[in-house]
């Protein structure tokens, strides 16, 4: 099977090598990818946002499925039109999209669906801000409407920080959802799902604020570790039946069944799970540590969910123990990341590339925000920890920053629904 894969994130790092150590993949390709993925996979540039340039591309490697990493393609349709094509797509319709593409159209499905969700109101207009921030917090959570990379979010108890989030968003023409605070260990769960048929990869837990402690503002994800060792027995089967089940059969009666990945981001609350957001795509950073353990051919996977017989495959197998990543990150990122630093030391196993270029002398360069992501497996969460941070120490970029206590609290035993 020849592979296409669209992206040029670790989250896309992190598909292909998982697809190269699968014995049914012959060829692997990438676009517009980076420098690290360039090792993996034939790197090709395209224009992921067009249909036009991704059916292009997609015929010219002769793909046999093509996988869409980011939400921004699936919003728009990339998927339908390669479909269209006659190419085997992984990744929704974008009607099935909007599950993470309208904030309105996911409360929506979940209110149809029975499915827990923060109680939500949106407000497009400045005139009504303060008195819907009456109605809501502390502590006030406050989302642009639409794909704002993780970025969009606020959850503040400061009702001013939260007000002017709001009204920065508004000013830039984006309706603002506020939402009521939900309490409990947040878990990502992601689940291949073909139309009503559900099927869980592990559980894992993301890192969104920049600094340790949770400290500073939202970013697109500083690190995450699988399995969650706190998570009582059972919770993935009831995150399955009451929360993904139920809305991916909404999803069908509506005309507008999933076809791809569905991640759940919940919040493990004192009463059950509470839905904090769909993503109608892999996670990022979770899928690098969820991928580190997966046992199974991810290409037969992928390609049996794109085709309609996910339901035919036998259940993914892991691996024992545990996986973690952190995130390396430019300077000055989430706000005003610097691009263009020398990266040194990062030719070692368990680095993922994210936003990495290379120069026409072979220096690898940043290039965005996130820059790496290292990974690190043990036989549980600290041998993990030791192994990711250990490969972090050897890898240098000027004025980058990492979070030190990824999976830690988890170590500790700090966690507790
Ligand atoms: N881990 C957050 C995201 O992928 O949106």
């Amino acid at each position: 099977m020849r592979v296409l894969v669209i992206g040029s994130g670790a989250r896309e790092h992190a598909l292909l090598l998982a697809l190269a150590s699968d014995p049914g993949v012959a060829e692997l390709f990438c676009a517009p990818g980076n420098a690290g993925i360039a090792s993996v996979a034939t790197v090709r540039s395209v224009d992921a946002s067009s249909d036009e340039s991704v059916v292009a591309l997609a015929t010219d490697v002769a793909a046999d499925l093509v996988v869409i990493g980011p939400e921004v393609p699936l919003v728009l349709g990339v998927a339908d039109a390669v479909r269209a094509a006659g190419i085997a797509c992984f990744g929704p319709s974008a009607a099935a999209a909007r599950i993470e593409g309208s904030k309105a159209f996911a409360k929506d499905v979940m209110a149809a669906a029975g499915v827990r969700t923060a109680h939500s109101e949106i407000v497009d207009t400045p005139a009504k801000l303060d008195e819907a921030l009456d109605r809501f917090g502390p502590n006030w959570v406050v989302k642009d409407d639409g794909l704002a990379a993780g970025k969009g979010v606020v959850v503040t108890t400061d009702r001013a920080a939260a007000r002017d989030h709001a009204a920065e968003l508004l000013e830039n023409g984006h309706p603002v959802l506020l939402e009521s605070f939900l309490d409990g260990p947040e878990v990502s769960l992601f689940c291949l799902v073909d139309g009503e048929t559900v099927v869980p990869l592990l559980p894992a837990q993301d890192h969104k604020r920049v600094g340790d402690n949770d400290a500073g503002p939202n970013t697109g994800g500083m690190g995450a570790y699988t399995p969650l060792p706190w998570l009582p027995e059972g919770s993935v089967d009831t995150i399955v039946a009451d929360v993904v089940v139920p809305v991916a059969a909404e999803l069908v009666r509506r005309g507008c069944g999933f076809s791809g990945l569905l991640y759940a981001g919940l919040a493990m609350g004192k009463n059950g799970p509470a839905v904090v957001e769909f993503n109608c795509r892999f996670g990022d950073p979770e899928t690098q540590a969820v991928l580190a353990l997966l046992d199974s051919p991810l290409g037969e996977l992928l390609y049996a969910t794109a085709t309609g017989s996910l339901a035919q495959q036998p259940a993914p197998r892991w691996r024992d123990g545990a996986a973690v990543t952190v995130v390396l990150a430019a300077e000055y990122y989430p706000a005003t990341p610097r691009t263009g630093d020398v990266i040194t030391g990062a030719d070692i196993d368990g680095v993922l590339h994210a936003g990495t270029a290379q120069r026409d002398d072979g220096t690898i360069v940043s290039a965005g925000g996130r820059v790496l992501s290292v990974i690190g497996t043990g036989a549980d969460l600290s041998a993990a920890r030791t192994e990711a941070y250990g490969r972090l120490a050897s890898i240098k970029l000027p004025g980058s920053h990492f979070r030190t206590d990824i999976g830690l609290g988890a170590v500790e035993g700090r966690i507790t629904v």
